[in-house]
């Protein structure tokens, strides 16, 4: 044998030495759930070690992770269902709970990057990211609230907005939008290829924001396609988008590898709730070793191709880098 491939795995400072994919805390963009009220800190049962912030302790948490690195955050509302209607109109209403909150984070902190996630289920009395008319999701209505919706978050300080409703050319309305206003530096965030997916379970839990009827199908993608994300994602190119996202990750890790090799653009992946939610589950019963199969499966998205990983496991990644 002249060649033995084991010869690179010998020692740790080999092994390092030609390790193709480093992680560090910069890939990283950290979701956080918002609640009303004051001194609140609750978490999502299915979600051990993830809370829902009320606006003064999301402080206190955004501190603790620009302590350790982490300075990227997605902030999501969990809004009341008195506020919610058929037309999301909360959504955009600058004295809103979100917005609220956009700005007290960028008053304390402004040089952390807010990624804010436009879409009307949060708000929306039938939990759809569109408006729904006699069972149907009408995409051009639609629209119409996603512009206000991502100028409201501009407005309140968004560096970047991220459309995750899977509308038809809901990049392009909202680039309009925010340019006419003069919002030309804020940029866009597509949700390209998001997928109708079992994993999203824990996040509507969280934020009580589960379709009260039907599912998502007829606007999020069916998880049997990789070709048509590249339809989405040239759509989302042409129309200005400045990051492509694939959502979730792990079932997908194909799909952000045809993106890397597709575009240009930054590419985004997702790791999303379900996702933690079966690593967490496992590692408490002692089935897996969870702090191990984090970082393996973090190392997995990025070695796929991903530029950037949304993760409810950012802020427990940097204290495992910091030890
Ligand atoms: C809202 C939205 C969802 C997620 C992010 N933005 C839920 C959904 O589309 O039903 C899911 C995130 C996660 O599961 O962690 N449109």
């Amino acid at each position: 044998m002249n060649r033995r491939p084991r010869r690179n795995r010998q020692t740790e400072a080999i092994r390092n030495m030609v390790q193709e994919t480093t992680l560090s805390t910069n890939d990283f963009i950290y979701p956080l759930f918002i609640i009303e009220g004051q001194n609140k800190r609750i978490e999502v049962s299915s979600m051990p070690g993830i809370n829902r912030f009320s606006a003064d302790t999301v402080l206190d948490e955004v501190a603790a992770c620009v302590e350790l690195g982490v300075k990227a955050f997605a902030p999501f509302p969990s809004i009341p269902e008195q506020y919610k209607d058929k037309y999301a109109t909360e959504s955009h209403n600058p004295e809103g709970l979100f917005p609220r909150v956009i700005r007290e984070i960028k008053r304390n902190f402004p040089d952390v990057a807010l990624v804010t996630d436009v879409a009307m289920d949060p708000y929306s009395s039938d939990g759809h990211d569109g408006i729904v008319e006699n069972g149907e999701i009408i995409n051009d209505e639609t629209l119409e609230v996603l512009g206000k919706m991502a100028l409201t978050q501009a407005q309140a300080g968004a560096d970047i907005v991220a459309p995750s409703d899977m509308m038809d050319g809901r990049v392009g309305h909202i680039r309009r939008v925010l340019d006419e206003n003069g919002f030309q530096k804020v940029a866009i965030m597509a949700y390209t290829a998001k997928y109708a997916s079992a994993f999203y379970g824990p996040f509507r839990d969280a934020l009580d924001s589960a379709p009260k009827a039907g599912d998502k199908k007829t606007y999020q993608m069916n998880y049997a396609n990789s070709r048509e994300a590249l339809i989405e994602a040239e759509l989302d190119t042409q129309e200005g988008a400045d990051y492509l996202m694939v959502k979730p990750a792990l079932s997908y890790l194909d799909v952000i590898k045809l993106l890397r090799e597709n575009s240009h653009l930054p590419i985004a992946a997702y790791n999303v709730s379900g996702e933690y939610a079966m690593v967490k589950a496992a590692a408490q019963k002692g089935w897996l070793d969870g702090e191990k199969t984090m970082v393996e499966t973090l190392t997995s998205i990025k070695r796929a191709g991903a530029d950037i990983i949304l993760s409810y496991f950012a802020k427990e990644f940097a204290q495992y880098l910091r030890k």
